[in-house]
């Protein structure tokens, strides 16, 4: 069996996954809050302990005794660490070791430790012939070794330490198949930022950290309407996007309606997006967005894909990990998407132990 587990700054994930003659079957899935119970969420306020805490307490809610896992398989979240595909000149091994260590450099956000780096040819690069393209995860030494004491201290063995934006792109690729031809486009929205990326078949694969998550629309929501932080996520959960125009108790403009002109976080995010979409396009030269998937957490905001693919004018839905896979029926979760990445990371167990 093998253990997904997703430690997000709000909440952490779990999802275990047993492998099958053609596929896996997940056996449990589960999540518990970072931190305490009915408390404004404060990100600056997490620390180690939280983290801890939350894990042991999320195996004893699902009585999961973690021991039992073949191997575990953690992720390193999207703003920590670097995914680029390169393309560089054909050299020999140890020299394209230093060529990656020093481009990660150049793109993760160093700290004063080391780079770490992970890298796989790709093949030759299709407009060059004499080049080739490689795809490169980076991360820094003090990153890499706070998430192995994190997992130490929760009384874990560390197994395999992936990067959250490929656990979702195999989360994806496990549940849906890939067009033959356009990309695919994936929004993660976490809690403080959201992992958009970029992917196709014999496409770039792209990943960028966007700042903004559901602790923003919760913030603004609680603003603008002056109510506590868990009143404005109980009404956001429920009433979603409407939430910020319905019943306000702010000023009606001259039109009768409510701070409709005002740019909301939601337009912010979107703009973001935008950006990237754009800067996919011009250094790719592709720009065929099929479909967008929402997932993390805030996904299942009322109101959001409809108008993430109104503003982008790119059909988008929210992702649900579990719609194909055995054994989901015994899964009982509120929020599906939420567990995206726990799932891709369980699953990355298999292919590792092929
Ligand atoms: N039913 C729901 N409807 C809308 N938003 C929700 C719902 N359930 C959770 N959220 C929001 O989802 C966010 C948490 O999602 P998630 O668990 O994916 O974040 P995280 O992984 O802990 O954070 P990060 O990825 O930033 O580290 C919170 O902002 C929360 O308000
Ligand atoms: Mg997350």
């Amino acid at each position: 069996m093998y253990l997904g587990l997703d430690i997000g700054r709000q909440y952490v994930k779990m999802v275990t996954a047993e492998k099958t003659k053609d596929g896996y079957k997940v056996i449990d899935a589960g999540s518990r809050l970072v931190p305490d119970a009915n408390t404004a969420f404060d990100p600056e306020k997490i620390d180690r302990s939280h983290w801890v805490m939350a894990v042991r307490e999320l195996f004893k809610q699902q009585g999961f005794n973690p021991k039992k896992a073949k191997s575990l398989i953690t992720g390193i979240g999207g703003s920590s660490a670097s995914i680029k595909q390169i393309t560089t000149m054909e050299m020999p091994s140890d020299e394209l070791e230093s060529a990656m260590t020093f481009e990660a450099r150049k793109h993760i956000p160093m700290d004063g430790t080391d780079a770490v780096i992970d890298y796989q040819i790709l093949g030759s690069n299709k407009q060059e012939v004499d080049k080739i393209d490689v795809g490169l995860v980076a991360c820094t030494k003090g990153v890499l070794t706070a998430h192995m004491d994190l997992l130490k201290e929760c009384g874990l063995k560390a197994g395999v330490v992936d990067v959250n934006p490929i656990a979702m792109s195999n989360a994806f690729s496990f549940v849906k198949d890939i067009p033959e031809d356009g990309l695919v486009v994936m929004l993660d929205i976490g809690a403080v930022s959201s992992g958009l990326v970029v992917y196709g078949k014999g496409q770039q694969f792209f990943t960028r950290d966007l700042p903004i998550g559901g602790h923003h629309f919760v913030k603004e929501l609680s603003d603008k309407k002056d109510i506590g932080y868990i009143e404005a996520q109980d009404l956001l959960f429920k009433e979603g996007l409407a939430a910020m125009v319905s019943k306000g108790s702010g000023e009606p403009s001259v039109d009768g309606a409510v701070g409709i002109a005002e740019r909301t976080v939601y337009d912010n995010l979107v703009e973001d997006m935008r950006r990237s979409l754009r800067f996919y396009a011009k250094q790719t030269g592709q720009s065929f967005f099929l479909k967008i998937f929402l997932t993390g957490g805030g996904a299942s905001t009322p109101g959001l894909s409809a108008f993430v693919n109104e503003k982008l004018n790119i059909d988008c839905a929210v992702f649900n990990p579990f719609e194909n896979i055995e054994g989901k029926d015994s899964i009982s979760v509120s929020n599906s998407s939420q567990f995206t990445t726990a799932l891709g990371l369980g699953i990355r167990g298999g292919m590792i132990n092929e």
